[in-house]
């Protein structure tokens, strides 16, 4: 069997059984599409990695050896992957990207100021801020000939209203947004006018299709490289969430003494089997990542002709990397909420648009990192929903 057709075969039982968070939330009469989970397992070298670490006992706290190991892993996927030259020496474990949110917060922007979110964003940014005391400047995604771009007018606004760090989600969740070297490279310009931060959210960065190139913002240049803090996980790509490894990568030496200072503690959060994984998937998961793309490829296509046949009303534009599907559903009536109407009428569970930010009213997030077979039932259960009219 192709690995292609073994993805094609995997059930809503065999997934339901396996029990992670996108199958059982919502129990056994809903389809998941919400949860950024993939529903393809992870690479043999990674199963690999986690039965030798279960077969060892090898629970006890993280070894500098293998945190070592990691960040050679993760320095060697940036470069082979992006060209991106790091410093091992400058990568930290985390036990998740919003752990490293959390410290870019708290330890690289000025205290007490807002966080600048274009949106729609990824829900936690929204929420984050406020429990670390700090409010957050919304700067809706602008349109550019029909493709969502920063809208650095209002980013610029953001800084001078106060703002200090900007989360730049590259590649964008839920946007599927690849940004380019033309687009960074401006966004820094006004980020250096103000003397801002970013934080680099580049967890989907393996994700991208054919045509789209990630580029690292801190590889863009040494301005870019002196005001990030990026961080990143082999969590998304290789499906390992819940094992709970990302890395911090820093890029310039004051950001280093800092985290000199901040000491070990800080980055103690990673677990050994999750590193264990994120490790094996940097050095040995190429290959099985590869098939997953060109799956995920065909499963974006895939949305695209089901929607055409099904959902002819609902506008969308096909993501140039992730998994994530951003529809505008206030063709079909559904009102503001349009994720609650649909698991109500067909169990159909989507990430709700508003809980993404202002833009996101009407809209709704679908996660079509599923077996084919599955997105077309998640397309016909919204199709058929949608036909009872409006709520
Ligand atoms: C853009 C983005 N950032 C961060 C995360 C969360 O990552 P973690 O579980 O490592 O905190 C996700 C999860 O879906 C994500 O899509």
């Amino acid at each position: 069997m192709t690995r292609a057709s073994a993805f094609d075969a995997v059930t809503v039982d065999t997934l339901r059984e396996r029990g992670s968070l996108k199958w059982t939330l919502y129990g056994d009469d809903s389809l998941g599409a919400f949860v950024a989970e993939m529903d393809f397992g992870t690479a043999p070298p990674v199963l690999e990695a986690l039965h030798a670490a279960v077969d060892a006992v090898d629970f006890g706290y993280l070894p500098p050896r293998a945190a070592a190991g990691l960040a050679a892993a993760c320095a060697g996927w940036q470069r082979d992957h992006y060209g991106w030259a790091v410093d091992p020496d400058r990568v930290r474990p985390l036990a998740d990207v919003l752990n490293g949110f959390e410290i870019a917060v708290r330890h690289f922007s000025r205290p007490g100021s807002p966080v600048i979110l274009p949106t729609p964003a990824y829900m936690p940014f929204l929420s984050l801020p406020a429990a670390l005391d700090r409010t957050v400047i919304e700067v809706p995604m602008a349109r550019d000939n029909g493709r969502h771009v920063l809208d650095l007018d209002a980013i610029d606004a953001a800084f001078a209203a106060g703002g200090h760090l900007l989360v730049l989600c590259n590649p964008h969740n839920p946007l599927g947004r690849v940004h380019t070297a033309e687009e960074l490279t401006a966004l820094s310009e006004v980020v250096a006018r103000h003397g801002g931060r970013v934080f680099a959210d580049e967890i989907h960065a393996p994700l991208t299709y054919p045509g789209h190139r990630h580029i690292p913002y801190a590889s863009l240049s040494p301005t870019t490289a002196g005001h990030t803090v990026t961080a990143t996980s082999a969590s998304k790509a290789w499906n390992l969430p819940g094992l709970k490894c990302a890395q911090l990568i820093i890029s310039n030496d004051a950001d280093a003494a800092t985290v000199e200072r901040l000491g070990p503690y800080t980055f103690n959060g990673a677990a050994s089997l999750g590193v264990a994984a994120n490790t094996a998937a940097y050095t040995a998961g190429g290959p099985w990542l590869a098939e997953v793309v060109a799956y995920l490829d065909g499963n974006r296509r895939a949305l695209a002709d089901l929607l055409a046949e099904h959902l002819p009303e609902v506008r969308w534009t096909a993501p140039e990397g992730t998994y994530l599907a951003w529809l505008d559903l206030r063709p079909l009536g559904l009102g503001d909420h349009p994720a609650r109407v649909l698991r109500e009428r067909s169990g159909i569970a989507l990430v709700d648009g508003p809980d993404c930010g202002a833009p996101g009213l009407g809209h709704a997030r679908l996660n079509f990192a599923t077996p084919r077979p599955i997105l077309r039932r998640i397309v016909a259960g919204i199709a058929e929903a949608a036909r009872r009219g409006p709520a």
